[in-house]
C-alpha cells in the first residue's frame, strides 16, 4: 500500500507516479500505456501545432478514460535586441564549414510560449491535468482551465518558485531537481544558478507548501520512489527512464546513444537552446564549453544548432544532437512502458511494506 493518496484522490489514479512529459519523446501511446497501467502519463506539447494538439488529445481519447497530463512551456517571449550574436555565429563557423552549411544560422523562435489561442485549443481537448514549465500561465488560463475542472501542475527548482506556484492556483508542484534530463524550469533567479538536487529540493518544498509535491530528478526505480515519499512528497515523476520504451519517439541516434553511454554522462548545458538543459556531453557540449554564456536567450538558440544537428544526424551522428538526459539515463530501458511503469511500481510497493 501507498503511504500517502494525495495525488491518488487528486487525479484519480491509482499509483502515485507520473511519466513525465517530455517533448519530442513523449508520445499518446506513451501517456496512454500509463494512464491504463493506474498512473498520470504524461504529453509534452511544447513543440506542437494546434493540429497536433488536437490529434495527439484525440488519440489519447480513444486510448484512455485514465489521467493524461498536458503539458505546455510558458517561458517568456525573449527580446533579441540586446543580444550580440557574433561571438556564437564564430564558435560556430568552423562546425557550419566543415559541414558545408555556409554562414551559420541567426536565432530565432521557434516555439512559441503556450498563449490564448492554444489554450482555448486545450480547453476543447477537455483535459484532466495540465503541467506548465518555465513559470505560470495567465491568470486567465488558471481560471478558465479551473472552471473546465482541469487539475494544474507547475515546476519548481527552488522554494521560491514553489510558494509561487501555490499561491498562483496550482494543485500540485513538481519539485524538479537538477538530476534531472531536460530543461530546468526554472523561472526566478538565473535560470543557470538554480542547481538545487533532488534531495535537498523535495523536503525543502515539501516544508513550504500545503499542496501535494511530486518529486523528480535521477529517480530510476523502486528505490527512488520510495526515498521521494520518506523525503515527504506525495509521488515522484520519472522521465529519463521511459526515452527507450518502445512508445517513445526519441530519434534512434539518441536512443543508441542512451544504450551505450557510461554513468556520469551528462552536463546541463545552454548551448542547444539558451536555457539550461541536461544533455549526454556529446561533441558541440564538449568543444563549446566556454562559449555557454554566448548563447542567444531561449528557445532562439535553438535555431542556430538545428542545422548542425541535422545534417551530422543524416550522416549518422548525434555530435550536435541534444541528447537530453537525466543523470540516471544509463538506466533507460527499452521495453514497452507499461512494463517499465509497473516494475518501478512494484519495486516501490515491495520496499514500502
Ligand atoms: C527528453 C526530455 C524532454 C523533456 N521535455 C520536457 C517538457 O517538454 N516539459 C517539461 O515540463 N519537462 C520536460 N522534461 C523534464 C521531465 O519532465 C522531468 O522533469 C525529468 O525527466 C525528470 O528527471 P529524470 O529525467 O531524471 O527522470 C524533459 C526531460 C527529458 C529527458
Amino acid at each position: 500500500m501507498w503511504p500517502t493518496d494525495r495525488l491518488q484522490t487528486l487525479f484519480g489514479i491509482e499509483h502515485p507516479v507520473v511519466q513525465a512529459p517530455m517533448a519530442g519523446a513523449s508520445t499518446p501511446a506513451m501517456a496512454v500505456a500509463v494512464a491504463n497501467a493506474g498512473g498520470l502519463g504524461s504529453l509534452g506539447c511544447a513543440m506542437m501545432s494546434a493540429e497536433q494538439l488536437r490529434a495527439a488529445a484525440a488519440e489519447v481519447a480513444a486510448g484512455t478514460n485514465g489521467a493524461v497530463n498536458f503539458n505546455f512551456f510558458v517561458h517568456e517571449e525573449p527580446d533579441l535586441g540586446g543580444h550580440d550574436p557574433a561571438a556564437m555565429r564564430a564558435a560556430l563557423a568552423p562546425f557550419y564549414a566543415a559541414y558545408g552549411l555556409g554562414e551559420p544560422a541567426a536565432p530565432k523562435v521557434g516555439a512559441p510560449a503556450f498563449d490564448d489561442a492554444m489554450l482555448e485549443v486545450l480547453l476543447s481537448c477537455a483535459p484532466k491535468v495540465a503541467s506548465f514549465h518555465f513559470g505560470l500561465p495567465s491568470q486567465r488560463a488558471v481560471d478558465e482551465l479551473k472552471r473546465a475542472g482541469v487539475k494544474l501542475i507547475g515546476n519548481a527548482t527552488n522554494v521560491a518558485e514553489a510558494r509561487t506556484l501555490e499561491a498562483g492556483g496550482m494543485d500540485a508542484i513538481v519539485a524538479q531537481g537538477a538530476e534531472a534530463g531536460g530543461h530546468r524550469g526554472a523561472f526566478i533567479g538565473p535560470a543557470h544558478e538554480n542547481d538545487m538536487g533532488t534531495m535537498a529540493l523535495v523536503p525543502l518544498v515539501v516544508d513550504a507548501v500545503k499542496i501535494p509535491v511530486i518529486a523528480a530528478g535521477g529517480i530510476f526505480d523502486g528505490r527512488g520512489v520510495a526515498a521521494a515519499l520518506m523525503l515527504g512528497a506525495s509521488g515522484a515523476q520519472i522521465g529519463s527512464v521511459f526515452l527507450r520504451a518502445d512508445e517513445s519517439s526519441a530519434p534512434a541516434l539518441h536512443k543508441q546513444v542512451l544504450a551505450d553511454t557510461p554513468d556520469n554522462a551528462t552536463k546541463l548545458t545552454r548551448l542547444f537552446t539558451g536555457r539550461p538543459a541536461r544533455s549526454i556531453r556529446n561533441r558541440l557540449v564538449r568543444e563549446l564549453s566556454a562559449h555557454e554564456g554566448d548563447a542567444a536567450p531561449f528557445p532562439t538558440q535553438r535555431a542556430a544548432i538545428a542545422p548542425l544537428a541535422k545534417a551530422a544526424a543524416t550522416r549518422g551522428s548525434a555530435d550536435f544532437m541534444q541528447l537530453w538526459s537525466g543523470q540516471a539515463g544509463l538506466r533507460a530501458e527499452a521495453a514497452p512502458s507499461a512494463r517499465i511503469f509497473r516494475r518501478i511500481c512494484d519495486e516501490a510497493l515491495a520496499l514500502l511494506a
